[in-house]
């Protein structure tokens, strides 16, 4: 696992931006899986910048969403649906008909959660997948005890979630829907790659039983350890109870580079 460890919030988000936009370069076709939250604002405002400023060509990519909330409208403006376009689809020049976001207001779940499973296989499997994490190392919506094996389903957020996402709830924190639909841990690491963005001492637990700890079902990010090509882009709060790297680490100007 290689364990990138930026300055600040902002250089963070630029090395993130780098690799999103490397990929997309590189494979101008290429499938995303992206993440809401608060962690990548800064990792969108960035690619929105390097569209305008640098002609970054989103018009072939392929971004799907690893999550949203189940009973919010489309238009809702705590969904995932607003919230990536707001921050990112609205500012750049990518096609409507490669955008898939599941459809909190699907009549049958189960059944919207299978055909976004099957659409994310027909698109070719992602290239890249970006992710943010929970302060209980939840990634996507997958909470503990999520089974590995797991993939695109309704699911139930844990209490920690609901607590921790009020804030984007802020006309009435108690509307936080309580289920949601979410790729599973399986669609995530079948990714062929993977980047994982934290930010702020509060997700340092998490990030350090990411690296250090067990690879458990209790912590779903752990199973990143598993995954072939996987980068922890961090800022130097949530690097801040990691231990040394025994092999060292590659220093850059404001970041440096370890391998786990
Ligand atoms: C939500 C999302 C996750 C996200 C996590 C962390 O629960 N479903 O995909 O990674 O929150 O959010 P934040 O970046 O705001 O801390």
């Amino acid at each position: 696992m290689k364990v990138i460890v930026a300055d600040d919030y902002g250089m963070m988000s630029k090395e993130a931006a780098e690799i999103v936009a490397a990929e997309i370069r590189k494979k101008p076709d290429c499938v995303l899986a992206l993440p809401t939250g608060g962690t990548p604002l800064g990792l969108y405002a960035e690619l929105v910048r390097m569209h305008k400023e640098e002609g970054l060509d989103f018009s072939c990519v392929f971004a799907f969403n690893l999550d949203e909330y189940i009973g919010l409208p489309e238009d809702h403006e705590s969904s995932y649906n607003f919230y990536m376009h707001d921050r990112l689809f609205n500012h750049v020049n990518i096609s409507r008909d490669r955008i898939r976001i599941p459809c909190g207001l699907a009549e049958d779940p189960e059944e919207e959660a299978a055909a976004y499973e099957w659409a994310i296989k027909r698109a070719g499997g992602i290239d890249l997948a970006v992710l943010g994490i929970g302060r209980n190392g939840h990634i996507g919506f997958n909470e503990p005890r999520t089974e590995f094996g797991s993939l695109t389903r309704p699911i139930y957020l844990a209490k920690r979630t609901i607590e921790a996402n009020a804030r984007f709830f802020q006309e009435n924190p108690d509307a936080v829907p309580r289920r949601a639909i979410s790729m599973g841990i399986r669609t995530i690491m079948n990714s062929r790659k993977i980047i994982l963005l934290a930010s702020g001492v509060e997700k340092s637990h998490a990030v350090n039983q990411t690296v250090h700890g067990p690879v458990t079902e209790m912590v779903p990010s752990s199973v990143l350890q598993l995954h072939p090509d996987c980068t922890l882009i961090l800022d130097k709060d949530a690097a801040s109870e990691l231990e040394p790297s025994p092999n060292g680490f590659i220093p850059g100007p404001g970041i440096k580079t370890m391998v786990y």
